[in-house]
C-alpha cells in the first residue's frame, strides 16, 4: 500500500491532525500537497498537545520524513517560527524537506488579503488573513514568487519588483493605503536564504522514487472538500484544491500510484467563516456542541459554526474525491444527546433533493430533512473496539456509512493517538 491520500471531507477541521498522526508511525513520508498557515492541525500526543499550520502532521513521529509539496504556500517567517518552537519542545525537525516549486506568502500577500477583506465589508469571505488567496492569485497570473527565487538575488528582485508594480497601485489608489517598498521585502526574503537552504529539494523525483521502491507515502490535505476552490462552496472557499487530484497536482505524483483515499469525517458538522450550511444550528444544540466539542479555530480562534451530521455531504465527498474510506471523528462528543438529528436530504424549492446539487442558489436554499436516530448516555472514550460501544453508538455509525458511500475504517472517540477504534487497516 504505497500511497494514500487523507483529506477533509466538510469544511475543514474534521481532525486530519490526528489522524495524520496516528498514521506516522506506520509511514515514510508525510506530505503537504496544498494550502499554508491557514490551516490548524491539531495533535495530541500523550499530556503534550501540538498546533501545526504549515507544517505536516508527520513532523511528530520520529521515523516519518516531512515535505511541503509543490502546491504548498509557505510564509517563510511562519515556517520558522513553527520549526523553532518544535525544536524547544525537543521535537527533531531535521527531516523536513521543501519543494523548491512551492510558492511564497509575502508581506504583501498577507496585507492583501486583510485589506481586500475590510473592502468587502458584509460580503466578506471571513478568511484566515494569511495571504493564502493572494499568494494563489500570483501563481496563476504567473508573478508569483517561489522557494527557489530566495537562492537568486537578482531573479528575486526583478519578480518582487514586477508584482509590487502593480500591486502599489492597486495599495495606493483602490484601497488608499502606503505602497510597500520592493527593497524592503527582497532583504526581509533574502534572510530566509540561509536557515530554509538545507530543506529544499527536488520533492517530486524523491516522492516517486520512494512509491516505486514501496515506501508509503501519506499525503496529507488541509482544509476541506467543501472548501475546495473548483468543488466547495465558490466564492466562499479557499484558494486551493484540498480535493483529491490536489494531491496530485500538489506534489508531481500520478493517479494511478495512489492506492486509497481516507475521507476525515466529523460525526456532526462545523464550519468557520462565511458561507452557506444548511444543517447550521442557531440555538443550544449549537452551543452545545461547540462546548463539549471544543469547537473553536486553531488558526484564529474564532468559534465554529456547529450543526448537525449532513449525509447530503458526506455522499458528495466520496463522489468528487473518490473515497475508499471514511475516518469518523468526534463521536464521543455526541455522547448524551437523547436524539441525534442526520441529514439525509434537503428540500429545495419543495423538492425532494438527494445529491448536492451544482446551482449555488439551490444551496443556499437547501433546508435539511431530517432522520432522528436514537442517543447513548455511556462514555466512549475508553471504547477500543466496535463491540464495546453501545448499540445505539454502534447504530448511528452504521447509519452514517449506509448514508455516505464509503466504509468507516476508523472512530475517533478522543483527540489523543490512542483514542481511536481502528475497524480496517489503512497499510
Ligand atoms: P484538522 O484541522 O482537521 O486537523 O482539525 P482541528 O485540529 O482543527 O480540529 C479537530 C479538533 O478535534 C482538535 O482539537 C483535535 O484534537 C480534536 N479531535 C480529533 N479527533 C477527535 C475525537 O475523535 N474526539 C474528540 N473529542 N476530539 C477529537
Ligand atoms: P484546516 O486545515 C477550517 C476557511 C476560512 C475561510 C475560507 C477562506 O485546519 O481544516 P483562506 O484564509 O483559506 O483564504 O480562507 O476557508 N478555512 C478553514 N476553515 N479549517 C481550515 O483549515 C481552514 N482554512 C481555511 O475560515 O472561510
Ligand atoms: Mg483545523
Amino acid at each position: 500500500m504505497p500511497a494514500l491520500v487523507l483529506l477533509g471531507a466538510q469544511w475543514g477541521d474534521e481532525g486530519k491532525g490526528k489522524a495524520t498522526d496516528l498514521l506516522g508511525g506506520s509511514v515514510d513520508y508525510v506530505v503537504r500537497y496544498q494550502g499554508g498557515n491557514n490551516a490548524g492541525h491539531t495533535v495530541v500526543v500523550g499530556d503534550q498537545k501540538y498546533a501545526l499550520h504549515l507544517l505536516p502532521s508527520g513532523i511528530l513521529s520520529p521515523g516519518c520524513t516531512p515535505v511541503i509539496g509543490n502546491g504548498v504556500v509557505v510564509d517563510p517567517s511562519v515556517l520558522l517560527s513553527e520549526l523553532s518552537g518544535l525544536d524547544e519542545r525537543g521535537v527533531d525537525t531535521s527531516k523536513l524537506l521543501i519543494s523548491g516549486n512551492a510558492h511564497l506568502i509575502t508581506p504583501y500577500h498577507t496585507t492583501l488579503d486583510k485589506v481586500s477583506e475590510r473592502f468587502l465589508g458584509k460580503r466578506k469571505i471571513g478568511t484566515t488573513g494569511r495571504g493564502i488567496g493572494p499568494a494563489y492569485a500570483d501563481k496563476i497570473n504567473r508573478v508569483g514568487i517561489r522557494v527557489q527565487d530566495l537562492f537568486d538575488e537578482s531573479i528575486l528582485r526583478q519578480k518582487v519588483e514586477a508584482a509590487l508594480d502593480n500591486k502599489n497601485q492597486v495599495l495606493a489608489k483602490l484601497y488608499n493605503r502606503r505602497a510597500i517598498a520592493a527593497d524592503q521585502v527582497v532583504e526581509e526574503l533574502l534572510g530566509y536564504a540561509d536557515p530554509l537552504s538545507g530543506y529544499v529539494a527536488d520533492t517530486t523525483l524523491l516522492l516517486n522514487n520512494a512509491i516505486d521502491q514501496g515506501q508509503v507515502v501519506l499525503f496529507e490535505g488541509g482544509q476541506g472538500t467543501l472548501l475546495d476552490v473548483d468543488h466547495g462552496t465558490y466564492p466562499f472557499v479557499t484558494s486551493s484544491n484540498p480535493t483529491a487530484g490536489g494531491a496530485c497536482t500538489g506534489t508531481g505524483v500520478g493517479p494511478t500510484k495512489i492506492n486509497r483515499v481516507i475521507g476525515i469525517l466529523k460525526a456532526y458538522t462545523t464550519r468557520v467563516g462565511a458561507g452557506p450550511f444548511p444543517t447550521e444550528l442557531l440555538d443550544e444544540d449549537g452551543e452545545k456542541l461547540r462546548t463539549i466539542g471544543g469547537e473553536r479555530g486553531v488558526t484564529t480562534g474564532r468559534d465554529r459554526r456547529c450543526g448537525w451530521f449532513d449525509a447530503v455531504i458526506a455522499r458528495y465527498a466520496t463522489r468528487v474525491n473518490g473515497l475508499t474510506d471514511f475516518f469518523l471523528t468526534k463521536l464521543d462528543v455526541l455522547t448524551g444527546w437523547e436524539r441525534i438529528p442526520v441529514c439525509v436530504a434537503y428540500e429545495i424549492d419543495g423538492k425532494r433533493v438527494e445529491e448536492l446539487p451544482y446551482s449555488q442558489t439551490d444551496f443556499h436554499h437547501a433546508k435539511p430533512i431530517y432522520e432522528t436516530l436514537p442517543g447513548w448516555s455511556e462514555d466512549i472514550t475508553q471504547a477500543k473496539t466496535f463491540d464495546e460501544l453501545p448499540k445505539n453508538a454502534q447504530k448511528y455509525v452504521q447509519a452514517l456509512e449506509e448514508m455516505s458511500g464509503a466504509p468507516i475504517s476508523a472512530i475517533g472517540v478522543g483527540p489523543g493517538r490512542d483514542e481511536t477504534i481502528q475497524i480496517n487497516s489503512f497499510l
